[in-house]
């Protein structure tokens, strides 16, 4: 999973992020770093520090759709966080170590779900069992020998003919009794609040509190389910995973700290001094230091950290020292231009005019956009980018919007049909609202 070259890394990106070179390659290969420090021998990896990242570009250019995917592409784990959501420890609102704590939880669920792949096939083979299990019950045991004997035949041949049936998929709708376990939180700390606290409290009250399990009748099809998770959770060994995470997350991590123009103290009034406390709280974590978590220590001297800023108002310059010196990789992402919005509207995979054309299918509706409309389309963009403000990409989702408004709500009653959108069609949409920059600033 971890394996993919820089090159290899970069062409994946390719296939959803237009331009932004200097990005891609510096993410693929602050990645293959990781890769190649754990083919060391030990105390050398100890020495290698990763190189973390400052991203820097104006607002809808793509910064964190590069974290998003890098994160999909390596399998680590990965967690994405605005740095405007941390406040400085001791003031009410999430402190900077939970992004360690969130980063662990990730790599929790990255580790289980492998787990769960090795197991499957057993738990699959015993949930089968018990399916029999509940469907013939053993009979109870009697005194006489013989009678016993025969008794405990015929289940025998009771459970073979289930067993058959269940293997046949007849039995799906036949009802059973499963019992199902209950974790019960106390009522007053459910709702928000509760991951928020000190690392432990959950896991405490998980212990403490009475574990009730439930009865119900259910299908086999659902107990099946339900039973299914009962033995993963059986089979598989917790504190293994538990340690495999943190391995993982301290080794792997990766840690997206978006917004990080807004905690310096440059934006916004005056010198915030709450902002500054966050750069300073930030400080060790980025730098090396070992938080507690409710699996364990994690040291976070390996994480890697992206940061990213539109770093409109403010420069990196206007970071703490300290902190600007942990980010020694710069890269700067660029404006889009027309060219690359007709790439965008055309080229990804999940390319909008692609989503739009999948949703209007989905009406029996089938859209085509012709190559001068994406040319239009882009123009249009670029034009009310220069002319209003520039939000990046991002004017591309409005445009599309207000061009199939009229037929969003219209496909339905259509029936079916092959709507073919022209350059024509473009502008005689948007054409006016385009020219007129104060309508384009409420509208698109
Ligand atoms: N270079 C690009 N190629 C393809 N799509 C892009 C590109 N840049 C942005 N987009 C699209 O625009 C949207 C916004 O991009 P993204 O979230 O990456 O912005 P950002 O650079 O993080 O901006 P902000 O500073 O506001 O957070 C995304 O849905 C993304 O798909
Ligand atoms: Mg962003």
């Amino acid at each position: 999973m971890q394996d993919l070259t820089p090159r290899q890394i970069v062409a994946e990106l390719d296939r959803h992020i237009v331009g932004q070179k200097d990005a891609k390659r510096a993410v693929a290969i602050a990645v293959r770093n990781r890769w190649r420090r754990q083919r060391l021998p030990e105390e050398l990896q100890a020495e290698i520090t990763p190189k973390n990242i400052l991203m820097i570009g104006p607002t809808g250019v793509g910064k964190t759709e590069i974290a998003r995917r890098l994160a999909k592409l390596t399998g680590a784990p990965f967690i994405k966080i605005e740095a405007t959501k941390f406040t400085e420890v001791g003031y009410y609102g999430r402190d900077v170590e939970s992004m360690i704590r969130e980063l662990v939880e990730n790599a929790i669920s990255l580790v289980r779900e492998q787990e769960r792949k090795k197991v499957e096939e057993q738990a699959r083979a015993r949930v089968e069992e018990r399916l029999v299990d509940l469907l013939a019950p053993a009979p109870p045991l009697g005194f006489d020998n013989e009678q016993s004997q025969d008794a405990a035949a015929r289940h025998e041949r009771t459970r073979e003919k289930m067993r058959a049936m269940l293997a046949a998929g007849e039995l799906e709708n036949r009802k059973v009794e499963v019992s199902i376990e209950q974790k019960s939180v106390p009522m007053m700390f459910t709702g928000g609040g509760l991951e928020q606290m000190d690392f432990d409290i959950q896991g405490m009250f998980e212990k403490i509190m009475p574990k009730h399990t439930k009865r119900r009748e259910v299908t086999v099809a659902e107990a099946r389910k339900i039973l299914f998770e009962q033995e993963c959770e059986a089979l598989i060994n917790q504190e293994k995973v538990h340690a495999a995470a943190i391995d993982l997350a301290s080794n792997l991590g990766i840690i997206f700290l978006d917004e990080v123009d807004k905690i310096t103290a440059a934006e916004g009034k005056g010198a915030d001094v709450s902002r500054q406390g966050v750069q300073r709280d930030l400080l060790p974590i980025v730098e090396g230091t070992t938080v507690q978590t409710k699996y364990g220590y994690v040291s976070t001297d390996h994480i890697l950290f992206v940061a990213a800023g539109a770093f409109h108002r403010s420069k990196p310059s206007d970071l703490m020292p300290e902190l600007q010196g942990r980010f020694p990789i710069r890269v700067e992402l660029t404006d889009l231009t027309r060219e690359d919005f007709i790439r965008i509207l055309r080229e990804p995979k999940n390319a909008l005019t692609r989503q739009y054309a999948a949703l209007m299918k989905t009406e029996g509706v089938e859209v085509e956009f012709t190559d001068d409309a994406i040319e239009a389309m882009a123009d249009i963009a670029f034009r009310v980018n220069q002319t209003t403000q520039n939000i990046g990409a991002r004017r591309l989702a409005t445009i599309m919007e207000r061009l199939l408004e009229e037929l969003s709500f219209e496909a339905a009653d259509m029936g079916s049909g092959k709507v073919t959108v022209n350059a024509a069609y473009v502008n005689q949409r948007l054409g006016d609202v385009a020219e007129d920059e104060d309508l384009s600033r409420f509208i698109l």
